[in-house]
């Protein structure tokens, strides 16, 4: 999705400030890049593709400034174009402006602006705002106002930066769309807030500026700054709001890829030491309790889970999670969700979004509120709009992702969501059951790690036709999501089955073109049942590649084992799950793809 970047205050730096912002969001996915500069000077320079395009254009163009906002693209509004690229200008190249996320009202506004004279280069839905901003100048405004007139005359998702000739500001304002303020060091690099002078960032997400600062400041749908030698924040009736300055915890370091080729393969070695954050202070063993921040008195009837895409493998998981403790419980694309049933007596709604920005999501929880329900998200980033606008949030605590493919992220999810069921609604006796498993997790999964064969098994297979992914139960989830990872990343045709549904039509499609990865976790009535399904595939010559805790006798029928520790089947999930990570990523890297930023895809997919 596309990523803003603005600065304010680091002099000849700002255009590197900028760039470098941009290169950090590349994760969230883009087809264009553009920066523009203002102060002493004024110019923009745009791009479609990468941003070493970029970079390449700025060598050909001379733009410095005091001030400057940048951008990455994800198209929505016309193809990635140079043109289309922001920022974007008005007719008389004194404004620019850089947008994320969609004005509804842009085709009205287009029309108005045409019809009184103005002159449109894109086919963006941006650019109606610098011509907005560009009549109230001409109307007298001053550049604070004319943007704010600009901006209110907007409906739709925003997040805003603008900046105007001859001014040493930058103006932001958001709608139902990420930002949020970095507040950087003092002149003298003591490390201590200076609200006063400066510099100031302004980003779609943290990693954007968190080179330079770790306060921040998140900005409220409806609120207005202005950065300039200082920092002003006015609400929606023009009145200055007192902001809480945060910080950050996570280090810069969390955001390199420390030796690795992608971050997807760095992002799924840390996932030992993400879980450990994710359990620490949390789980006591010796009294064998859970005990989690906020959501410790939570005692619901019934749940619906709201998720999109591997969020949504997770919330699968969850449900059984719950359905297994007795509390009924159903899963729902968030997609989906506003013609579902609605929450019955005091069911709790919970948002899984690792970004806790997903569109979809959002307005699933919103609708959930306005059907009278309580709502609670499950995510990883601190001060996002799910965690502001639910009434709970349940921290994963599994650090930055910066790979588009979720992979440390959803076994952050599925550990939080064990630590759900276990504080809310399960009883000692299971809690006696999973704590040590939960325990033992992060050795495990570092064990998976160390001695997976994922790598052969997916050399020999990388040019299959498709790949099948099978499973039952906690399994089921994994199987999905097996399914999904290898297709988002490799480009290959790849599905996921309940391992009792392939009979029922899927096993039309099994050849010995298409390797059949089947999960088979324990030696009871499931893992029998799943070790027939091997044979049913077996039967029509798919090669099979069992991932197997090895206490059934799946391996005899395999042509392939990846093997997982003995542990409880909950537990198990998220490490055969650390395999097909492993097979999905290097299967791409097998077929040379670009693993980190997938075509197509977005990290944080903030439209409907
Ligand atoms: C796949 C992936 C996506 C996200 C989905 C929801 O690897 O990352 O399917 O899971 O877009 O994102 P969040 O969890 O941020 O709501």
């Amino acid at each position: 999705m596309c990523g803003i970047i603005g600065c304010v205050g680091r002099g000849d730096e700002t255009l590197e400030t900028l760039v470098h912002g941009l290169e950090s969001l590349e994760y969230r996915g883009y087809d264009s890049a553009g920066v523009a500069l203002g102060g002493d000077s004024f110019g923009v320079c745009k791009t479609s593709g990468e941003i070493e395009q970029l970079r390449a254009a700025l060598a050909e163009q001379s733009l410095s400034g005091s001030v400057g906002i940048g951008h990455t693209r994800w198209s929505t509004h016309g193809p990635p174009t140079d043109e289309n690229a922001h920022p974007h200008q008005d007719c008389t190249g004194e404004v620019a402006v850089v947008h994320n996320g969609i004005i509804e009202n842009y085709q009205e506004l287009r029309d108005d602006l045409t019809a009184a004279g103005h002159t449109f280069k894109s086919e963006t839905d941006t650019e109606v705002v610098p011509h907005l901003i560009e009549d109230e100048l001409a109307s007298g405004a001053a550049p604070e106002a004319a943007v704010r007139t600009a901006v209110s005359q907007l409906e739709g998702s925003y997040a805003i930066a603008a900046i105007v000739d001859g001014t040493d500001a930058l103006f932001a304002a958001r709608n139902d769309s990420p930002l949020v303020i970095g507040v950087g060091l003092d002149a003298e690099g003591t490390g201590s807030t200076n609200l006063a002078n400066g510099p100031y960032f302004i980003a779609s997400d943290v990693p954007a500026f968190r080179k330079y600062t770790a306060q921040v400041i998140y900005l409220e749908d409806g609120e207005f700054a202005r950065l300039d030698g200082s920092l002003t924040v006015t609400g929606a009736d023009g009145q200055p709001v007192e902001k809480a300055v945060e910080t950050i915890e996570w280090d810069p370091e969390e955001t390199g890829k420390s030796g690795y080729d992608h971050y997807m393969l760095k992002e799924i070695n840390e996932q030992p030491r993400a879980l450990r954050q994710c359990l620490r202070g949390r789980v006591d063993e010796l009294a064998s309790t859970v005990d989690v921040e906020s959501i410790g008195d939570l005692d619901p009837s019934g749940i619906q889970f709201v998720a999109c895409g591997t969020s949504y493998h997770a919330a699968l998981y969850g449900s059984q999670l719950f359905e297994q403790a007795g509390v009924p419980s159903q899963a729902y694309l968030a997609s989906e969700y506003a013609s579902s049933p609605p929450p019955i007596g005091d069911d709790l709604v919970v948002g899984i979004t690792q970004s806790g920005e997903t569109a979809d999501t959002l307005s699933a929880l919103r609708e959930a509120k306005q059907r009278g329900a309580e709502t609670l998200t499950v995510t990883n980033t601190v001060g996002s709009t799910a965690t502001r606008e639910c009434d709970h949030a349940l921290y994963i605590r599994s650090g930055p992702e910066i790979g588009v493919a979720a992979t440390k992220t959803f076994a952050g999810q599925l550990a939080a969501l064990n630590l759900f069921t276990l504080a809310t609604v399960e009883d000692s006796q299971r809690r006696s059951s999973v704590i040590p498993a939960l325990r033992d997790l992060p050795g495990d999964m570092q064990s998976v790690l160390d001695n997976s064969t994922a790598a052969e098994v997916a050399e020999e297979y990388a040019t299959a036709e498709s790949f099948f992914f099978i499973g039952r139960r906690y399994q089921y989830p994994v199987a999905l999501e097996g399914a999904l990872k290898l297709k988002e990343i490799s480009y290959e045709h790849a599905e996921g089955f309940a391992a009792g549904e392939l009979k029922h039509g899927p096993l039309a499609l099994v050849t010995d073109q298409t390797p059949v990865f089947a999960l088979v976790v324990g030696d009871g009535p499931i893992a029998r049942k799943t070790v027939g399904n091997i044979k049913e595939v077996q039967a029509r010559d798919a090669p099979v590649v069992a991932v197997t805790d090895g206490q059934s006798n799946a391996a005899t029928y395999a042509d392939h084992v990846l093997e997982i520790p003995e542990t409880n089947p909950r537990a198990a999930a998220l490490l055969t799950n650390v395999q097909l990570q492993l097979v999905a990523y290097h299967v791409a890297d097998n077929l040379g793809r670009p693993i980190d930023k997938p075509r197509n895809l977005a990290k944080s997919v903030t439209v409907e």
